[in-house]
């Protein structure tokens, strides 16, 4: 029998050019983030107000108000915890991204004083993917740190943690159901229920429903005409070439992968939270840039090699007013590990450090900075992955002159005592990481800009 002939056409033959990538005319580089390279509290506010004004987004992707970012400008003080550094900027929208936790209480309090210390703010945007934080969280939150008695973590009592379990438990509220009453009510009802049983458990008060759904209802209207898409905005202004500052919140050390686990917080902080905060793609990232201290700080329960119990640890914290801007709790603080440093570096693939609070070191003649540990069985120069190991670490230090001259005036680097630059150098070298900002003070003006090539790529 003849065989029938298919009539099936040959597909097109598709003919791949490979981009020609000797051309370098359309490639833009306008994203940078700005991660918090040690335990937090590096001055990531002061740095993303300073640059805020060359940006024409800033955009926080992780966590809530558990952060606290300090900036002071015009003789004024501004505290944040949620909103964008760069909210000062009347240029500038800020984004608050949907890998946040927000309390809208404690955003609409900040959103009424800042207004109150400078009438003219930029643009907020509020993504419907965030999730919110409600009083339930702030008290699963202190009854779990009581039921963990000596093993608490030492959280900022936020209720960050609690949330984005119920996040990862499938049982979250987001930002865009919470502005509908109607669907608001409804996942409040489910979830309270369930809370509630929670909060009895662990000896609290159970939460009533119509209390919280009255008052949260307000705190809704008036948050509404923030909420609206933010990851298509975003993504267009990446295509376009404009300038995008992605601000960290906590640190590195704090984030929840990669962090010293359990005492940590339970987002993502370092420089891929940026990607699953915002939905921004790993190569719409083009710029990292990590603050840290001059020296080292934690606050809360965990390990800490470094850390100065003692006289030296005093000094630091006197000299740097090292108090908690969210909780007023003193921050422990030690030398510099630039062991934790380098692995900070390549974690965030950091292009370059922002050095802050070189100032707060005058007068400590001798400054030590860790460049090995020892477990116990000779130096390692990599980071451990249990507290057990972390809590065996004897920091290896060498010990570099200090100075004793007041630099907070200081313009440029020429301006600066050589034990200073020799102190910034060991940094670099230790971490293969350039400086690109040297902060001395907390004014915008105390700022030396000496890469300003590593900044905007
Ligand atoms: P949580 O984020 O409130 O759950 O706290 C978990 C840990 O992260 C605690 O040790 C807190 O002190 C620490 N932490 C949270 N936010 C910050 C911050 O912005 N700076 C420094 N430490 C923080």
């Amino acid at each position: 029998m003849p065989q029938k002939h298919l009539n099936i056409k040959a597909p097109p033959v598709f003919i791949f050019e490979p981009p020609d990538r000797s051309k370098k005319e359309n490639t833009i580089m306008s994203t940078l983030v700005i991660v918090g390279a040690q335990w937090g509290d590096e001055a990531k506010g002061k740095i993303v107000d300073v640059l805020g004004n060359q940006a024409s987004y800033v955009v926080r992707y992780s966590g809530g108000n558990n952060a606290g970012h300090t900036v002071i400008t015009g003789g004024k003080t501004f505290k944040f915890h949620l909103l964008p550094a760069g909210i000062l900027h009347t240029n500038t929208l800020s984004i608050l991204a949907g890998g946040m936790a927000i309390c809208p209480k404690a955003l609409l309090e900040e959103i009424d004083r800042t207004r109150e210390l400078q009438a003219d703010l930029g643009a907020l945007k509020i993504s419907p993917a965030a999730h919110v934080v409600f009083p339930y969280h702030r008290l699963v939150d202190q009854l779990e740190e009581a039921a963990r008695g000596d093993n608490k973590i030492g959280t900022t009592s936020r209720g960050i943690g609690p949330m984005y379990t119920d996040k990862v438990q499938r049982i979250g509220i987001r930002m865009g159901e919470f502005v509908n009453p109607e669907i608001f009510r409804e996942r409040l009802h489910q979830v309270l229920e369930f809370k509630n049983r929670l909060i009895s458990l662990l000896g609290g008060e159970p939460v009533k429903f119509e209390d919280l759904y009255d008052e949260y209802c307000g705190y809704a209207e008036r948050l509404k005409p923030f909420v609206s898409d933010t990851e298509s905005v975003l993504q267009e202004a990446v295509r376009r070439g404009d300038r995008v500052l992605f601000e960290g919140a906590q640190g590195t050390f704090l984030d929840l992968d990669h962090g010293t686990y359990p005492y940590v917080t339970s987002s993502h902080p370092t420089a891929g939270g940026a990607c699953l905060g915002t939905g921004i793609g790993p190569r719409d990232i083009h710029n990292a840039l990590g603050v840290c201290k001059a020296y080292a700080t934690r606050v809360g329960e965990g390990p800490f090699p470094t850390e100065q119990d003692n006289e030296i640890g005093h000094q630091i914290r006197e000299q740097g007013h090292e108090y908690g801007t969210t909780t007023g709790r003193p921050r422990r603080c030690g030398w510099l590990d630039l062991v934790a440093l380098r692995h900070s570096a390549r974690l965030n693939s950091l292009s370059g450090l922002i050095i802050t609070r070189l100032d707060t070191l005058v007068n400590v003649m001798e400054l030590n900075v860790c460049t090995s540990y020892d477990l116990g069985n000779g130096p390692v120069d990599y980071l451990p992955a249990t507290t057990d190991e972390w809590s065996r670490i004897q920091p290896q230090y060498q010990t570099l002159p200090g100075w004793s001259e007041d630099i907070s005036g200081a313009k440029s680097w020429d301006d600066l005592p050589i034990n200073v630059q020799n102190y910034v150098r060991f940094i670099e070298e230790y971490t293969g990481t350039p400086a690109a900002i040297l902060s001395i003070g907390p004014d915008r003006d105390q700022t030396i800009i000496l890469r300003p090539d590593l900044i905007w790529a």
